[in-house]
């Protein structure tokens, strides 16, 4: 019984809204681009992007999506010291980092998320058949991590490097014990699917979910020991400032709110997007950073094709970057926190100096882009393509 409805490809994701579960109303099918590369010296992680979403009706409801035909692999690259200049470099040339054992029609494993280790030594990815993976730099698979009993969206190593943290559709997050690859805990507070999670410090961390609600947590504390509400949507993205006193969340409801564990309502409410607000990053500077002498920035960056640059001291908008002329999915500070990369479905990349506020360069691709991360240098930025590419290009200003 039910009915197959397969769409014409270019669909990544079909966002699941508990309260909009009538066909006619099942609109939002938005790309989500897998998340790539936490850039290491030159080792950059590639995630194949193509996966293709099949919406199983039953009724007028819509039970579950599947995700098909990515090619659950991921896989990691060397690229070469020096210039880029225009190497090309086959698939064939990195390690690839295989989630399936021959079958290719199991259960999706196609990879949602990934995370170097502080060190650089171990990977984790997150799949779609609910398992975490370790992976030693040359593309050995060390562990594999059960429990949780749907995708994984989020996983990060803490700072220290002792603890894993991973957030799943199955509403829970689970702390690991990177020591013996045990469950240390699960925390069970949210009533739907955990987008984002993100640590505070070594051993608290924040969660959000599709329920709207954010927890911050403790290892070892059975109840959350704070509790943020007042998004009125899917809270897509959190992220805590460089010193673990603000947390920025930014959700479908259009807006981007700062947050305080000191207080219950949020500290700073911006609500200048027109559109739902995919993702969010604090730059690099201000004080415990390595840039001390410049202001604290966040920006976030919305399906209404524009970037915002706040200033989070004062709480207001510094510059809304507007140059991308279709959703924009990804922005990264270069480590000096001078300059601001973004991608967009619009197929171009663009690097904006952060004082002026204008576009520096641009670098226009035959596909829309996911996803932009820069070396530990800042001397080289990618970006992947919604063509199953990705691309290393050299920066210098
Ligand atoms: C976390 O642990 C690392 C390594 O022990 C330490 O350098 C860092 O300062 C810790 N971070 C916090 C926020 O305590
Ligand atoms: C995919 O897009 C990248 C970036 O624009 C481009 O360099 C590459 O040639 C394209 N590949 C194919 C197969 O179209």
């Amino acid at each position: 019984e039910g009915v197959e409805i397969s769409f014409p490809c270019n669909i990544w994701l079909l966002k699941f809204k508990p309260d909009n579960l009538h066909f006619p109303f099942i609109y939002s099918f938005y790309p989500i681009p897998h998340r790539i590369c936490e850039s290491l010296v030159y080792i950059f992680l590639l995630v194949v992007t193509k996966l293709f979403i099949v919406c199983i009706l039953v009724g007028l409801y819509c039970y579950f999506v599947l995700a098909r035909s990515g090619d659950s692999t991921a896989r990691i690259w060397t690229i070469p010291d020096g210039p880029c200049g225009s190497i090309q470099s086959s698939p064939a040339s990195g390690h690839v980092l295989k989630h399936f054992k021959g079958r290719t029609n199991e259960k999706s494993k196609d990879v949602t998320t990934l995370d170097w280790n502080g060190e650089g030594t171990l990977l984790a990815t997150g799949s779609y058949d609910g398992q975490a993976r370790i992976w030693s730099r040359d593309g050995e698979l060390k562990q594999t991590l059960f429990k949780h009993k749907g995708p994984i969206f989020s996983l990060k190593w803490n700072r220290k490097g002792d603890f894993l943290l991973s957030g799943s559709v199955d509403k829970t997050a689970i702390v690991w014990d990177t020591k013996t690859w045990e469950c240390k805990q699960q925390f069970e507070f949210h009533s739907a699917p955990t987008l984002d999670v993100d640590w505070r410090n070594n051993n608290s961390f924040a969660t959000c979910s599709t329920d709207n609600m954010i927890y911050v947590c403790k290892i070892g504390d059975p109840r959350p020991v704070k509790t943020f509400s007042g998004h009125q949507s899917e809270v897509n993205a959190i992220k805590w400032d460089p010193t673990g006193s603000l947390l920025a969340s930014c959700s479908d409801d259009w807006t981007a709110k700062i947050w305080s564990v000191k207080q219950d309502k949020c500290v700073y409410d911006f609500k200048e997007h027109t559109k739902e607000i995919y993702t969010i990053r604090w730059s690099p500077t201000g004080p415990g950073t390595n840039n001390p002498n410049q202001q604290l920035l966040l920006a976030s960056a919305s399906f209404d094709s524009s970037i915002k640059l706040w200033e989070v001291e004062k709480g207001h908008l510094l510059y809304s970057l507007a140059g991308h002329r279709q959703p924009v999915y990804s922005v990264a500070f270069s480590p000096d926190g001078e300059y601001l990369a973004s991608g967009s479905l619009d197929q171009s990349l663009h690097i904006w100096s952060v004082k002026e506020g204008r576009i520096l360069k641009t670098f226009r691709g035959s596909g829309g882009i996911f996803e932009v991360c820069w070396n530990k240098e800042g001397s080289k930025i990618a970006a992947c393509f919604s063509n199953n590419t990705v691309c290393v290009m050299d920066f210098r200003m």
